[in-house]
């Protein structure tokens, strides 16, 4: 497996060998320190008298304020996304009898403390000992919000494109960067230094008011890198032509070394950086497109799940067609308020997360299962978010729509997706978990932020079935990256399906 990697490589390989079993050291020793921290046990001084894990760590008023500063730009781009937002009456927050809630003074509230437990419906890796997810080993760079699609032709590796974590310094061009990733001893390695992506730099910033300090940096943020049926795209988050920040796509073979095989070889669309456009209204900011396609493989590009879904068709200028949820609109409002979560007040809403893929909705290993229209399905990951004691919360869950028009929501998740691994504190105890700078209030889980799906074989790129593995990716608390790899039928098993629609 070492045998066609160049001398440096095999050092960084060694290295990371070396490394992988000093994080699983690690881990062993987090994993010791959390189940203290859910039995609220104390830890013992060196001169034999006990004090609790929150006075070991020292808090005083520099890490508040530190604290603050993490937080503030995910604040200020909440409340900039929702100022940019409430000029447009479709997406003024309601409450659950649908009567517009006014939020003009949020910025002054506290923000109250978690709900009772939730629950949820907890995922197990296939394939680590332990069956808690996968961490991902860099070499010491920081990154988070990961993406992985199949290696093109070593099977051994996946590709893997992340946002740099560059906090602690000031920051004028954000960055993703890529690495080939290889499993070993349960841990998701880069088998290289990662490397920038060289993403065309960013148009000059147009963003206005309290929007402003966009200007200020450019570059790609929050990418997202999937298969469709033939190409793997990246897509990300960059100073818009249209309004302030919008989202951008590009043919992935052009972006990263492993397909330069493909790049001139295969016709494509999107050889440059291409923005993707909505229908009116125009946000101040977008988030999160992600991209599917109908059984004639024919592209669209779905805007936003939440109050009311929008999509269109795409075409190779990055133009879009009418908004075409206004056909499904009738069924999809009926399955959003029976099975989305409803939303508080306050600092809550339901985003778009992942990419999509397609699903046959029977095995792989049964010949009768043959995709055809009616069990053949898209998928996506949505959260929804809240934030509580200023940390925020994101539960995941999955939506799944028809292929083909009118693309009406068939089935959502009935409870947030758990990972296995993921964090959690008690209640009871007033410590905090200290991880990498940030505090997590006491009674929180980490914020699992779900960033990508793919089939995890290679050769498979976007359809699948439910006897197909698939990795979940996923950022946690905005500094370290993870991947699940779950059996499609594992997130099927839990769905509600919309009214008018058979169960399977
Ligand atoms: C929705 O908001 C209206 C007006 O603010 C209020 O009277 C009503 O009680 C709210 N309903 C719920 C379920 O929060
Ligand atoms: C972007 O710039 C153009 C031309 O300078 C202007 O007309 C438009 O209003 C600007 N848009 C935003 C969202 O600032
Ligand atoms: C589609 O395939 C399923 C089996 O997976 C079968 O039960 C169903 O009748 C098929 N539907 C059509 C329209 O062919």
């Amino acid at each position: 497996m070492f045998s066609r990697r160049s001398k440096s490589r095999d050092i960084f390989r060694v290295t990371a060998i070396v490394a992988g079993s000093l994080l699983l050291l690690y881990i062993t020793l987090h994993s010791l320190y959390d189940a203290k921290h859910q039995l609220g046990l104390q830890t013992s001084k060196g001169d034999g008298s006990l004090r609790t894990l929150k006075e070991d760590q020292d808090h005083d008023a520099q890490d508040l304020i530190d604290l603050d500063a993490v937080y503030s730009q995910d604040f200020q781009e909440d409340e900039a996304e929702a100022s940019a937002t409430s000029a447009d009456p479709s997406k003024t927050a309601v409450n659950d009898t649908g009567i517009p809630i006014d939020q003009s003074n949020d910025m002054d509230d506290d923000y109250d403390t978690l709900p009772e437990r939730i629950d949820y419906h907890e995922i197990f890796s296939l394939t680590t000992t332990n069956r808690k997810f996968i961490p991902v080993f860099t070499g010491g760079v920081g990154i988070y919000n990961p993406n992985i699609i199949p290696h093109p032709t070593d099977h051994t590796l996946w590709i893997m494109i992340a946002q740099h974590e560059q906090s602690g310094v000031e920051i004028f061009v954000s960055e993703e960067m890529t690495c080939n990733v290889g499993l070993l001893n349960d841990v998701m390695v880069c088998t290289a230094e990662p490397t920038v992506i060289p993403i065309e730099p960013s148009i000059t910033g147009n963003c206005s008011a309290e929007l402003a300090y966009f200007n200020a940096r450019g570059g790609p943020r929050d990418a997202r890198m999937y298969h469709g049926p033939d190409a793997p795209y990246i897509m990300y988050g960059s100073q818009s032509a249209y309004s302030c920040i919008g989202i951008w796509i590009e043919d992935a073979r052009m972006l990263l070394d492993d397909f330069h095989a493909e790049r001139f070889v295969v016709p494509k669309l999107f050889t440059h950086a291409t923005e993707v456009q909505r229908p009116p209204p125009i946000g101040g900011m977008e988030k999160n497109f992600f991209l599917f396609w109908d059984s004639a493989n024919k592209a669209y590009v779905h805007h936003e799940i939440h109050p009311h879904r929008v999509f269109a068709q795409l075409s190779f200028d990055g133009s879009v067609g009418p908004n075409l949820a206004t056909y499904s609109a009738a069924k999809d409002d009926v399955c959003i308020a029976m099975y989305m979560p409803h939303l508080a007040p306050d600092m809550e809403s339901i985003h778009q997360a992942s990419n999509s893929l397609s699903i046959t909705l029977c095995k792989r290993a049964d010949p009768g299962c043959i995709p055809n229209d009616s069990n053949t399905f898209i998928f996506t990951m949505f959260h929804h978010k809240s934030y509580h004691d200023w940390h925020g919360v994101y539960e995941p869950y999955v939506m799944v729509f028809q292929r083909d028009a009118p693309f009406a929501i068939h089935a959502i998740s009935q409870r947030p997706i758990w990972i296995h691994g993921r964090a959690e504190l008690t209640r009871d105890t007033h410590s905090l978990l200290y991880e990498n700078g940030k505090d997590i209030p006491a009674g929180h889980t980490e914020m699992f932020y779900i960033t990508s799906i793919s089939w995890k074989l290679h050769g498979q790129k976007y359809h699948g079935y439910l006897d197909d593995p698939l990795f979940l990716a996923f950022g946690i608390e905005d500094t370290r990256a993870g991947l699940i790899d779950v059996m499609a039928e594992d997130l099927f098993s839990d769905l509600g399906y919309c009214p008018g629609f058979m169960t399977r």
